[in-house]
């Protein structure tokens, strides 16, 4: 049976605008769905970087201002891909339109936008998602469906980093291409938006509603030459951002990120401690789950290091055979696999715009509380 079409318009050619386009090539090859993803068009605002994004990714046409796609009658879907301060705006505009829309993260700049792209899609009754793509790494996945079947019993502690090191040179410049997440008018905020987000998305997820939060923020280098305007300038961002955490469910926990992690590229871990067993997850071992369960023989309890590559593990059944294991992009995949088929079952796939908005008022209280030096009631939605 010849499958449903869903044409679909890119915005940005970036780091994310390759990790989508890669996954809606793959997504109809190992998930079965009844719509296929039309890679429709490509918007940049350079005509040259656009066309060779299309061509190499397979987009039949391009545009150069994102308002000329999102008014196109034969795109379906808008994927906002391109910087923070974009968000927003698109969003709004697509929404009127009555696209599906796709969103990276954070949602917008800060909780004031988020709300306001809640509302547009909402009033506009169009299917949505954000890209927290590491709730969709099979073994986070599976950490998930352990504490779902309460296998970790009450939760004590939630524990969660992010770490970079990317900013340490004070000589790097603020602002522009590759550097918009130095620019807090472009990013938002530094950290906290960029790398805790993820964080916080994935604990609400796996435990609940975050209610109040004190934090503690640095900007190690103070000012720094600006790409757009060429004279140094003060820099906005947080560089570092630690918080303390205080669930609904009453386990506490420490977040941290930063990009002054020197010798740490990516490192997103996170560890939960329950009554029963606990699970811990890194991203440098991604395919992996630990796990300690306090139900085991004593003279055989341990840590379990479990290689999530079988076919009743999450997702696994659709890639390898077992023993064989997947990566980063996968997870991106998975996603844009849930998004489709949530469309087809009426069951849609989180997490959508409200449930990042939450994120966003989780970020919102870190900063707040680190700028007063107090501890916050994050704001429930
Ligand atoms: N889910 C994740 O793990 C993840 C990882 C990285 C980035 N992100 C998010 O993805 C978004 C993009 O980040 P990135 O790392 O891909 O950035 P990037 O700098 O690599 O790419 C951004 C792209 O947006 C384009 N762009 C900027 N302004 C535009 C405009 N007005 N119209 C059209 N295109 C425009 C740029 O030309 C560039 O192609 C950000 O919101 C970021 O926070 C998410």
């Amino acid at each position: 049976m010849a499958k449903k079409k869903l044409n679909l318009g890119m915005i940005g050619y970036g780091f994310m605008g390759r990790a989508h386009s890669n996954a809606f090539r793959k997504v109809g090859n190992f998930f079965p769905l009844e719509h296929e993803i039309v890679l429709k068009a490509a918007c940049a605002r350079s005509e040259d970087k656009a066309r060779a994004f299309a061509a190499n990714w397979g987009y039949e046409s391009i545009e150069t201002d994102w308002r000329k796609l999102v008014d196109r009658p034969d795109i379906d879907v808008i994927d906002i891909a391109s910087p923070n301060d974009t968000h927003r705006e698109i969003a709004l505009a697509a929404a009127a339109a009555g696209k599906m829309i796709l969103c990276e993260k954070p949602l917008g700049r800060n909780s004031a936008e988020s709300e306001e792209m809640v509302a547009a899609v909402e009033k506009a009754g169009v299917a949505n998602m954000v890209w927290y793509n590491y709730r969709r790494v099979p073994a986070v996945t599976m950490a998930k469906q352990l504490v779902e079947e309460g296998r970790l019993g009450r939760i004590f502690h939630y524990r969660a980093k992010f770490l970079q090191d990317w900013t340490i040179n004070a000589d790097l410049p603020q602002g522009g291409a590759a550097l918009w997440r130095l620019d807090v008018n472009v990013a938002g905020s530094g950290v906290t938006g960029d790398l805790l987000a993820h964080c916080i998305d994935t604990a609400i997820w796996l435990n609940g509603p975050i209610v109040e939060v004190s934090a503690m923020t640095e900007t190690f280098v103070k000012e720094r030459m600006h790409n757009l305007t060429g004279k140094v300038e003060k820099v906005g961002i947080d560089d570092a951002s630690l918080f303390l955490a205080r669930f609904a469910n009453g386990s506490l926990a420490t977040f941290e990120a930063t990009r002054y992690a020197r010798g740490h590229k990516a490192l997103y871990t996170l560890e939960m401690n329950g009554e029963k067993a606990s699970v811990f997850w890194d991203l440098h071992d991604l395919h992996r789950l630990q796990y300690f369960d306090h139900a085991d023989e004593g003279r055989l309890r341990g840590w379990k290091s479990i290689h999530i590559t079988d076919g009743d593990q999450p997702y696994m059944k659709n890639w390898w055979v077992p023993g064989l294991q997947i990566g980063y992009e996968h997870s991106f995949v998975h996603q844009v696999a849930d998004f489709v088929a949530g469309l087809e079952s009426g069951q849609p796939a989180g997490p959508n715009f409200r449930d990042a908005l939450q994120t966003d008022y989780v970020t919102d209280a870190v900063l707040a509380s680190a700028r007063e030096r107090s501890w916050k009631t994050v704001k429930q939605g």
